[in-house]
This record gives structure tokens, sequence and C-alpha cells, in this order.
């Protein structure tokens, strides 16, 4: 049987579809996430691994792995911790899980535009301190979604899944991506909610950086469900503690699990431990994909998720 290695124990559903298809060697900690050592000891002769988006697969664990390694299935859409280049150099296959978390992180972001535009975890965090307060027209006063206009960088499946929820919140949508929309001058001068669903690339590193807050509306609101170094967190926090923006939600973190200090201090920026696709029904269906492709990767079939077709038609 296949030899696959799973870093971390997934739904009950996912781990059930494994048993008796493979040789399986699941991490189950501590600590809770697989450390480099560990990786690099535990992948060594494994023709399957099932990874997280905090794994890193570069040359250096393919070469620990060996070379009857036969796929990398990512428990994600995102694949930025794979460096996918240097596994279709060496024939290996790459899968993600798209489609089956689209809605539930779209749902997601719009938590965070509204918990930002609304002050919903201030007010909480507020009434936790136990300070006495009683209603007041100019308490803790947010901004309308109404009539007012929704940016959307990077369109893809998550990106037309969160503008498609604003119609329901009567918001005019504009979206900046490389095949169309706006440019992202406008996008960012127009905005009053600014939600960001573009993949990490070195061209995205820091696309929204100090000189873009200062042209973004004193009143708008930029959240992130992508991924963390699409943002500089240090300007970030700089921007909102000097007002330049009003508010910003964040999923995902430029050193995650890190978080930048100068945010943690600050009352209009909400922080989510990387929830976006964190539902029980969607991390099940997450977990069975990984584990077809996975199971498709090891016995020679070609997984639906594959990333790199090139490795298989060329
Ligand atoms: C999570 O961040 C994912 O890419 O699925
Ligand atoms: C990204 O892969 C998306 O689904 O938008």
């Amino acid at each position: 049987m296949p030899a696959v290695l799973v870093t971390r124990a997934m739904v009950d559903e996912a781990m059930n579809a494994l048993q008796g298809h493979c040789d399986l060697d699941v991490y189950t900690g501590p600590p809770e996430a697989i450390g480099r050592d560990e990786f690099l000891k535990r992948a060594k002769d494994k023709d399957g691994l099932l990874t997280m988006v905090s794994d890193r697969v570069d040359a250096e664990l393919l070469d620990a792995a060996g070379p009857q390694l036969k796929i990398v299935a990512n428990h994600a859409v995102g694949y930025d911790n794979i460096d996918v280049a240097e596994c279709t150099r060496r024939g290996i296959l790459v899968a993600n899980t798209p489609d089956v978390l689209t809605e539930a992180t779209a749902d997601l972001a719009w938590s965070l535009i509204l918990a930002c535009v609304r002050r919903v975890a201030e007010g909480d965090r507020f009434l936790r301190t136990g300070t006495p307060w009683i209603w007041g027209p100019k308490m803790m006063l947010g901004h309308d979604l109404y009539g007012r206009t929704l940016g959307i960088v990077g369109h893809g499946r998550i990106g037309q899944a969160t503008a498609r929820r604003a119609t329901g919140f009567g918001m005019r949508v504009i979206h900046n991506s490389r095949s169309g929309g706006v440019s992202f001058d406008t996008l960012i001068a127009e905005s009053d909610v600014v939600s960001i669903h573009a993949p990490l690339t070195p061209e995205t590193r820091h696309l929204f950086n100090a000189n873009v807050f200062r042209q973004m509306k004193p009143t708008a609101v930029l959240v992130n469900t992508a991924r963390g170094p699409l943002v500089d967190e240090a300007a970030l926090a700089s921007a909102l503690r000097a007002g330049e923006i009003f508010a910003a939600g964040l999923d995902v973190f430029e050193r995650e699990p890190e978080v930048e200090k100068s945010l943690l201090d600050l009352d209009n920026v909400t922080l989510l431990p990387h929830l976006g696709s964190a539902t029980a029904e969607t991390r099940a269906a997450m977990g069975l994909f990984a584990v077809e492709n996975l199971l498709n990767g090891v016995t020679g079939k070609r997984p639906r998720g594959l990333v790199n077709p090139e490795v298989i038609d060329s």
C-alpha cells in the first residue's frame, strides 16, 4: 500500500476515508502543528503528503521525502506554501481543494466587513470590561453599507461569491484583477469597503502598503481573508492609528501565526485566527477533497484538484 503522511488530523469524515487505502502516518502532536524537523523526518519514503497551509514544501522537503513521492495534496485552495515549480520539475503532482470553500470564505469576509463597519467586536470587548454605559446618540458610530461601494481585489471564485452577497446590502460593486475590472488606483480611491481575494504571489506581496492606505477614503474599511503578506501589517497599523482608514478586518497574517504587535492595541481592527473555511460542513468537504486528490495521486490517477497538469499532460 502507498505510504502517506498527513501532517495534521482532519475532521473524522476525512480521516475515515483514508482507512484501508494506504499505509497511514498521521502527525498528531504535540505541538499541534508539525515542526520543520519532524516534517523533514516523517516525509521520508512517503508516496504522498497531505499538507496544511502552515507546512512549507520546498526543495529541501522534497529531497528529504525522496524520489518515490508522487503527490502533495494541500488541505486548502491556496498553495503559496508549496514550491509548485520545483514539484513540477521533479514530476510531483500538486493538488488543492477549490470550490468547496468558496461560499464559507465569502461568508467570513462579510463577517469581517460587518464587524468593521459596525464595530461589532469592539462593542463586545467594551461590554466585557464592565464599564458603565447607557444608550447615546453618538455612541460607537460606524458607517452605512447601503448605497456605498464594495471593491473586490482578485475576482476568482471567492471574490465573485463575496461580490454576489453585496446585492442584498444594496452596495455598488467594483473589482480589480489581472483579467479586468477597474484599475487598482480607481478601486482603492472609490471603495468604501475593500475586500482582498487575490492569491499571494511575488507581484501581490505588500500590494496594500503605506502609499495605498493614504489613497483610500478615511471612512474606508479593509478586509483580508486571502493571505497575510498581501498587506504590510506595520503600515496598516500606522494607517489605522493615524485615521487614514476607518477600520480593518484580518483573518490572515503576514507572519502567521504571529500577529503584528502594533495591531493588538488598536480598537479599529478585528482579528480572526484564519477561520475563512472553518465550518463543519466545509472542512468535511475540504478534507474529503484533499483525501481524494491524495489517493488518486498515489495510485496514478489524475486528481480533480490538480494544480500542475503539465506533469501529466506534457
Ligand atoms: C485557506 O487559507 C485556504 O487556502 O484554503
Ligand atoms: C481562489 O482560488 C478562489 O477560489 O477565489
